[in-house]
């Protein structure tokens, strides 16, 4: 069952990032929803082509999508779907963008896909099936210490003032061989279910960013959870997500910046 969730999943996926590869070839349109959060009008033909075909397909399902056109109804399935994640890099023409579908079950989910339509990289993950990325099987790195891994992380749109994470992102730079800040989300977490990345974290992430990562990263070998180390729950106020074998390192170190920049 859930690889036939993930089997329609990937298909509309598939349709979404045409309409985005599409549109970024276009003059770009941009509106704003905040000081600095972008919205395009491949945001939204990605969304409504995703909302109609899940709709047509699952039509007692949930929807939330991220530029709100999906619908709550009374089921015990609900689709994640971010229809582009990078909306900054897709807007400046930086072609690190994707889409983001994901199926939860009762909050726990079953099948995630991750497009890069401009790269041409399907990542898909279903509960129990493994993790592709191309329809090659993938798994997590094997990199063993914080001091020797690749990380990366990102900064909120919204209330970015407030974020803590300037603090961490200095203080795990000098603890490994760098932070990246790719600019999407969902990729990254993708990155590191296919072993480019050791370790993610990001705080104030949406559930449509980190679902369909989440299945990736755990059916890749990898681990997930808050700062805490406890289960990481969608929507949760952070995420750390990495190959298992930093994770209590990367917990520890987390806890030392928390403890000097005093965040909750
Ligand atoms: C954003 C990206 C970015 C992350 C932001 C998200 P959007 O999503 O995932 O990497 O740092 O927190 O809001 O707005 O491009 O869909
Ligand atoms: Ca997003
Ligand atoms: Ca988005």
């Amino acid at each position: 069952m859930n690889k036939d969730y993930l089997k329609a999943a990937v298909e509309i996926a598939r349709e979404a990032g045409a309409i985005l590869c599409e549109e970024f070839e276009r003059p770009r349109q941009i509106s704003y929803k905040g000081e600095v959060d972008l919205v395009t009008q491949a945001d939204k033909r990605s969304e409504q082509a995703i909302v109609r075909r899940l709709t047509e397909l699952f039509p007692e399902h949930s929807i939330v999508a991220e530029e709100g056109t999906g619908s709550e109804k009374n089921s015990e399935f609900c689709w994640h779907v971010d229809p582009l994640d990078g909306t900054t890099n897709f807007a400046h023409g930086y072609p690190c963008f994707c889409v983001s579908i994901a199926l939860a079950q009762r909050d726990r989910v079953i099948a995630g896909v991750v497009f890069n339509p401009y790269y041409k990289e399907l990542f898909a993950a279903a509960r129990g099936e493994g993790a592709t990325l191309n329809g090659k099987s993938i798994r997590v790195s094997q990199t063993k210490t914080l001091g020797t891994s690749l990380l990366c992380t990102g900064f909120p749109v919204q209330n970015r003032k407030l974020s803590p994470n300037l603090q961490f992102y200095g203080d795990f730079t000098m603890r490994s061989h760098g932070v990246r800040r790719d600019g999407s989300a969902a990729l990254d977490l993708a990155h590191v279910a296919a072993g480019r990345f050791d370790g993610f974290w990001e705080f104030g992430l949406k559930k449509w960013d980190t679902a369909a990562g989440v299945v990736l990263i755990e059916e890749a070998g990898g681990k997930v959870s808050d700062f805490d180390g406890a289960a990481y729950s969608l929507g949760g106020p952070v995420i750390l997500a990495t190959n298992g074998l930093i994770h209590e390192e990367m917990r520890t170190a987390a806890g030392e910046t928390r403890i000097r920049v005093s965040t909750p």
